[in-house]
């Protein structure tokens, strides 16, 4: 009987003992990748850049003009060239920003010491004299092997004058403007793709109502004729974040003929507009928020693109999001109109997340433009007269060109969440791609400042025989390089991880991005 007895306890221990087990067991931090089973193309224009006529981002940043000591290339900087080109960067959209919709492509063109000055009202009332116009722009273009992205004007132009910039660029034969471009010195036209058709013209770009954009998108985009073999892309001026109105109107009002893509803009800005909050001085919390509001890309490429659906099942219509990245308050003593801004560990965070969200949803998102290149805003770039750095949000554009113009591979992730106070997000986010070559690679963020996580990457419908790493992380969430000590944030090789069959063990450091070559 007492053995009986005995037995009973020991069983109800043990029963006890599992369901205990089973509720407070930490989560699984998992990813499930069937290799073999590839999806859309992660369009290389999703890497894509953006330089307005903007603080330094041109002036300063990219341009010096032909008879400066800092070394160029008919004006333009030799050593952002030679740092661009190493992201292979694939477009860069210009003039604008609300520049584009008061900028006057004519004022730009000719004899420099003649062209016009003006006044640049959105950026700091400083006077542009409009010494880098179209002819700079496309040589920059040239320069870095890249597409121009060009944005016309629709707040304060006219369709005769868009049109004409079209046929100025892109026309063979013999008409005014292509006879012009020769007089200026350029006999053969140049080839661009990539069109705007107004920038933010809910805001910046003219106060106007979604339906009335929609009507005056119809207009200008006729005359955005192709010429020859120049095939324009055609991007309408999208939504801001959750204007899901906007986006249903152009969708339901625009012929798809004329309308090859939608923009969308969506800024991190981790307090308030009014207060946005320092680049380098943050706490916990506002990194967490930081992140969470990044994190609400994935909802608004998700909700635009069923709004989308409905319209274009066919996906004719690229996602353009050609306005992301982070928004601070700029650094102290410098013009509040340049939007000058340090950036750290945590922008690197930020932009590994986006581009895995875009690379995610690269069914419809064919299109991505960081605001902005060079000392604008989430750059890649500072310079400081002839000194340059490269930011952290460099390295992973440089560490992601892998993903350019591969296959993506859907991936199946589970993992355990990132807390601070009652809040939760998930610690860690990923994206996954075969590239020509037939090599995968898995891009890994680890959000979580405190904590290592252990991951496990099951692989399947290959084998497994190599895994290289690269990864970007520091000591501090704030990190950041500096003209005193240009490489305090740079990418190391990354080895903290074990293969054991076709399952891949990896110690995700805390903060980290990593990026896995897996063969
Ligand atoms: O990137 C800075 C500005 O942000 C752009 O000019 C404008 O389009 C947006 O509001």
């Amino acid at each position: 009987m007492k053995s009986v007895l005995k037995f009973i306890l020991i069983l109800s221990a043990l029963a006890l003992g599992f369901t205990f087990l089973f509720m407070f067991k930490a989560p699984e931090n998992r990813i499930i990748l069937n290799a073999d089973q590839t999806a859309d193309t992660i369009s290389r224009h999703i890497y894509g850049h953006f330089s307005e006529h903007l603080g330094h981002c041109i002036y300063g940043g990219i341009w010096v003009g032909e008879n400066s000591p800092i070394p160029n290339t008919r004006g333009i900087r030799n050593d952002v060239v030679a740092a661009l080109k190493r992201l292979n960067i694939p477009n860069l959209r210009w003039p604008g920003g609300c520049f584009a919709d008061e900028y006057h492509w004519m004022d730009g063109i000719g004899p420099r010491e003649q062209r016009p000055k003006m006044v640049n009202t959105h950026w700091g009332g400083v006077i542009e004299d409009n010494s880098f116009g179209t002819h700079e722009f496309l040589d920059l273009c040239e320069q870095l092997g890249t597409e121009p992205y060009i944005c016309g004007n629709v707040g304060s132009g006219t369709v005769e004058e868009m049109s004409k910039w079209v046929e100025y660029i892109t026309f063979d034969g013999e008409s005014p403007m292509a006879n012009l471009r020769r007089k200026n010195g350029r006999d053969k036209p140049w080839k661009v793709k990539f069109w705007g058709v107004g920038n933010e013209n809910w805001g910046c770009g003219g106060h106007m109502t979604a339906e009335f954009y929609s009507d005056q998108f119809r207009r200008y985009a006729t005359y955005c004729r192709n010429y020859g073999d120049n095939k324009l892309f055609r991007i309408a001026g999208g939504p801001s974040s959750r204007d899901y109105h906007w986006m249903r109107t152009l969708m339901e009002k625009v012929p798809y003929r004329i309308m090859q893509g939608v923009s969308l803009h969506y800024y991190t800005v981790p307090k308030t507009w009014g207060d946005k909050g320092s680049a380098t001085e943050f706490n916990e919390s506002e990194y967490f928020t930081t992140i969470q509001k990044t994190l609400f890309m994935d909802e608004l490429v998700t909700q635009h693109a069923k709004i989308m659906d409905q319209f274009d099942p066919k996906k004719q219509v690229g996602l353009v999001v050609d306005e992301w990245g982070t928004w601070y308050n700029v650094e102290p003593g410098t013009n509040p109109g340049f939007l000058y801004q340090q950036n750290t560990l945590r922008d690197a965070l930020v932009a590994a997340i986006n581009l895995n969200i875009f690379n995610n949803h690269c069914d419809r998102v064919k299109m991505a433009n960081i605001a902005q290149t060079v000392n604008v805003l989430q750059a890649m770039i500072l310079t400081k007269d002839e000194k340059m750095i490269l930011t952290p949000s460099f390295y992973v554009f440089e560490m992601y060109k892998v993903h350019h113009d591969a296959a993506l591979i859907p991936l199946n992730l589970s993992c355990e969440d990132y807390v601070v106070e009652d809040k939760k997000i998930p610690a860690l986010n990923a994206s996954a791609s075969k590239d020509k070559n037939g090599v995968t690679h898995i891009t890994i963020t680890n959000i979580n400042p405190n904590k290592q996580i252990d991951l496990t990457i099951d692989i399947r419908g290959m084998k497994v025989t190599s895994v290289n790493g690269k990864i970007l992380t520091a000591k501090e969430l704030n990190a950041h390089n500096t003209f005193e000590n240009p490489e305090a944030v740079k990418t190391q090789d990354f080895k903290d991880f074990k293969l054991s069959g076709n399952t891949l063990f990896v110690k995700m450091p805390a903060k980290s991005v990593v990026m896995l070559k897996v063969k």
